[in-house]
């Protein structure tokens, strides 16, 4: 897929793997790369995304500052009045989304860890005249509570194509559960676990649905931003995880939180397959006559007053 996740080629290691086929591709584990390694790659290739998604239609960052948009409607409509609110956004990108709901009244952070992505926030919330409500930072999601110096918040927001880039969601969790102060909640709204495990063009199995040690490979060259970027982004190596639903439901009630809304949605806000349509801004759909497969989720959770550590 583009750079979101899995790609052709790539199995897990562990598993007996080696001798898996799929439509006649081997599927072989990346088991020469370090975990250290493989998340070295992919900053690699978000810092060469940055100008290209910048630049790009599908993001439309000159649109977007003119017409002032905010949050996502049905986003809105789920955490209601944030104003006076603190709000973190982990793996922001270039603060599109943050910056959104500083719009909306939020004092927000945001957190990626692309240096590129990070000045190219800065740069954006002082364009939309948004500094005093906007800080961000740069670090690894796995460093988030230290980077952002011990400080809590009343939401943590994580949007489409995060958690796939992260090896361990236990780690993930943890630094959530760290960052919501008591009543915080999280939003998530991330690409379906099942459709990261589908091939790119059919509904084939060819991922593993659960999370491995060692990460799937992808070289495709563009971005799902912009697929002919091909000259800036020429298909360098980047690697991902798939972390299935209970993995993911259950590393945040291992950490104290509470499931409090969790919808699978037959849509998703990228041209996830070239068969689907596009019916509003972000919004592809599963045309009538094909099977539904879930391609995203939205999640809510919150924190009780207890202790997380
Ligand atoms: C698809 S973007 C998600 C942002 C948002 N949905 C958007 O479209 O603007 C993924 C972001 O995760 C960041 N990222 C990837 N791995 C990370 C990690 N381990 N720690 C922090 N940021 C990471 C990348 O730099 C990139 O900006």
């Amino acid at each position: 897929m583009t750079s979101t996740g899995p790609a052709d080629g790539a199995a897990p290691s562990g598993t007996g793997a080696a001798e898996l086929t799929t439509r006649g591709t081997p599927l072989v584990p990346a088991t020469e790369v370090s975990t250290a390694a493989a998340q070295d790659a992919n900053r690699r290739w978000w810092d060469s995304a940055v100008p290209v998604h910048l630049a790009s239609a599908f993001y439309d960052v000159e649109g977007w500052l003119a017409e002032g948009r905010g949050p996502k409607a049905r986003e809105a409509a789920v955490l209601g009045d944030v104003s006076g609110l603190d709000l973190v956004h982990l793996q922001c990108h270039f603060g599109k989304d943050t910056l959104a709901w500083a719009r909306a009244g939020a004092r927000v952070s945001g957190l990626d860890f692309s240096q590129a992505a990070i000045d190219a926030a800065r740069e954006l919330a002082q364009r939309a005249g948004l500094t005093e409500r906007a800080d961000f930072v740069c670090a690894p999601v796995a460093e988030a509570r230290t980077a952002l110096g011990g400080r809590t918040y009343d939401i943590v927001y994580v949007s489409l194509g995060a958690l796939c880039w992260l090896p361990s969601i236990d780690e993930w969790a943890a630094q959530v559960a760290g960052l919501l102060r008591p009543g915080g909640r999280l939003y998530l709204h991330e690409v379906h676990p099942v459709s990261m495990a589908l091939a790119d063009d059919d509904l084939t199995l060819v991922y593993s649905y659960f999370e491995e040690t060692s990460p799937y490979r992808d070289a495709e060259a563009g971005s799902y931003a912009d697929p002919t970027a091909t000259e800036a982004m020429p298909g360098d190596e980047t690697f991902g995880w798939n972390h299935g639903m209970g993995e993911i439901i259950g590393a945040l009630v291992a950490r104290g939180l509470r499931i409090d809304r969790l919808d699978e949605h037959d849509w998703t806000s990228f041209p996830r397959y070239p068969w689907l349509i596009e019916v509003a801004e972000e919004e592809f759909v599963i045309p009538e006559g094909h099977l539904r497969v879930p391609l995203s989720f939205t999640l809510v959770a919150s924190r009780d007053g207890t202790d997380v550590g």
